[in-house]
């Protein structure tokens, strides 16, 4: 009697402790996921459209580039948790603490009020750290960092709203240059910086925030096993009894370990950026991105965790859109980043909530395109075929081309088509205005759709300020004309 008089009020807290950790659980799984927006983009969606597009798709963080007044405008009143990011290079200003303290006062607490923006996160810097900067912002990020965050504190914010440092996973010995993961350590030649960051953040209960990209690891490197960039692979790596299945899992536990190394070894880890491209390479493609979120998804959205690190992982997927004016200074890949295209249309399934299933995410809505016109190569015109080159490369330096490398998905174009998807990616940019389908007379306008197969010819959104614009444009061609039209007369 007295055994089951205990046992009953043990059952019901277990039965309680059930409900609460589904609750914990089924929130965990809908509001886990953020993403990254950038905004280099020729044409941007406005603000509002895209935050519609988080919403429809239940994306309750987003991680920014900056602090943009529209997109901060746009996110007020969203109840989407923001990442805000001070760009490279404002890191040397912000070594002034009037600067920072400004900075805050700006784009921090401007925001902060009901309603406005939930702003959780101040990124200081994006990976300064690449080694393709030269060192050029070593110095400058920990006092950046510090007084970011001492603003934030004198401001009365700082208990929940923490600056961290995105970085690169190229700031610890990556896998596969090292071994095993559990030998992890800072890069030498920013040990001291990183000794300093990470004490930081651990003094004011900030995360470390790190990038961690699975299909750089495959690009950079010919010989990295590709099934070890999936997570369905059969390629594993034994770290003296721990198995690894995956790069991102060895990645992460390579900073668990370098942290360690440091006595941080628990200190909170956010993964900023984790994505796959879907064109600009021979591995970037939909069907590797799909196979690629579709691994990693339902190992997030169950709190799988990593070997040595069991449970939820805070990740933001890179990137939301497209955008096709980003540097390619790392590889053509690098316009292609986004789970949906520039115009907001979702590229293949994915499910956010990581139950597997294949729909697709709802793409933007009222999407306002140009004119359904494309330009393309004439090789019966006035032109001379020997400028065909120059002006290839004079409209493929002020557009995207990327998609016609090996491997891309305009790839196989022959010579003509090279040409027509050169100058049409030209006149979408310049906003299909009639005199950027010339190129000395080797272009001409056509209202029929010239895509090739996989090889998309795009038509561009128009700008969000496109009604006005046009008008004023408009007017100005107008008015030009009769202007010329004038000094025809009079000359004559
Ligand atoms: C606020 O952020 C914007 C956008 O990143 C930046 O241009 C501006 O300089 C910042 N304001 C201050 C006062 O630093
Ligand atoms: C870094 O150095 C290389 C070679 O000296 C140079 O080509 C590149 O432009 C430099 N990059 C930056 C960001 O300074
Ligand atoms: C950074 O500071 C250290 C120590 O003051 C100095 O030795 C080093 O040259 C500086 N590096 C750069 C890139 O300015
Ligand atoms: C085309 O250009 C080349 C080189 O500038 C020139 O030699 C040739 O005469 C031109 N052809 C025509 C038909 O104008
Ligand atoms: C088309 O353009 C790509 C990229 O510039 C180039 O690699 C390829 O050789 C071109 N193909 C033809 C048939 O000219
Ligand atoms: C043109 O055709 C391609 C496929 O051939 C299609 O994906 C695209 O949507 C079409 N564009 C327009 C504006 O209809």
């Amino acid at each position: 009697m007295n055994h089951r008089q205990k046992q009953s009020p043990m059952t019901s807290s277990a039965v309680f402790l059930i409900i609460i950790s589904a609750l914990c659980f089924a929130s965990g799984g809908v509001s886990a996921l953020g993403v990254n927006w950038g905004t280099m983009a020729s044409h941007q969606l406005p603000p509002k459209t895209v935050v519609r597009m988080l919403t429809d798709n239940n994306i309750k963080k987003v991680k920014l580039f900056d602090a943009d007044t529209d997109t901060m405008g746009a996110l007020a009143g969203s109840g989407v948790e923001v990442m805000v990011a001070i760009p490279n290079d404002l890191l040397k200003a912000m070594g002034t603490y009037q600067r920072a303290k400004d900075w805050v006062q700006r784009n921090v607490s401007r925001f902060n009020f009901n309603d406005g923006v939930k702003i959780k996160y101040v990124a200081v810097g994006n990976e300064p750290f690449l080694t393709s900067y030269n060192g050029s912002f070593i110095n400058l990020t920990y006092p950046a960092l510090v007084n970011i965050q001492t603003a934030l504190n004198e401001a009365g914010i700082g208990d929940y709203i923490k600056a961290t440092v995105p970085l690169n996973a190229d700031v610890y010995n990556s896998p596969p240059d090292n071994q095993v993961p559990s030998a992890g350590r800072f890069r030498s030649d920013i040990l001291q910086e990183m000794t300093l960051i990470v004490n930081f953040l651990a003094q004011n209960k900030a995360p470390f925030t790190v990038n961690i990209y699975p299909f750089l690891s495959l690009y950079l490197s010919s010989d990295f096993p590709f099934e070890y960039a999936f997570f369905d692979g059969q390629t594993t790596v034994n770290d003296n009894g721990v198995i690894y299945t995956n790069v991102f899992d060895a990645s992460f536990d390579t900073l668990l370990a370098s942290l360690n190394a440091l006595n941080h070894g628990d200190m909170e880890v956010i993964v900023g950026e984790v994505g796959w491209p879907t064109d600009g390479d021979k591995n970037a493609n939909v069907a590797n991105a799909e196979r690629f979120y579709s691994g990693l998804l339902p190992r997030l959205a169950n709190n799988v965790g990593t070997p040595m690190r069991k449970g939820y992982i805070e990740v933001y997927l890179f990137g939301f859109i497209d955008e096709d004016a980003k540097s390619v200074a790392p590889g053509n890949f690098e316009r292609h980043w986004g789970i949906f295209k520039y115009d907001g249309h979702p590229k293949f399934p994915v499910d956010l909530q990581g139950q597997g299933q294949k729909k697709f995410l709802t793409g933007a809505h009222n999407v306002q395109y140009l004119l359904n016109q494309w330009c393309m190569f004439n090789p019966n015109g006035r032109g001379n075929i020997s400028k065909l080159g120059d002006n290839i490369n004079y409209a493929c330096s002020l557009s995207d081309c990327t998609a016609l490398g090996y491997g891309s998905s305009c790839g196989n174009l022959d010579a003509n088509g090279n040409a027509s998807y050169a100058f049409n990616m030209y006149f979408q940019v310049q906003n299909q205005e009639a005199q950027a389908c010339d190129f000395e007379g080797l272009a001409i306008i056509t209202t029929k759709n010239i895509s090739q197969g996989q090889c998309v010819f795009p038509i561009q959104i128009g700008k969000p300020s496109s009604g006005h614009y046009d008008c004023s444009y408009s007017f100005m061609v107008r008015f030009g004309l009769v202007m010329s039209g004038l000094m025809f007369l009079l000359m004559t």
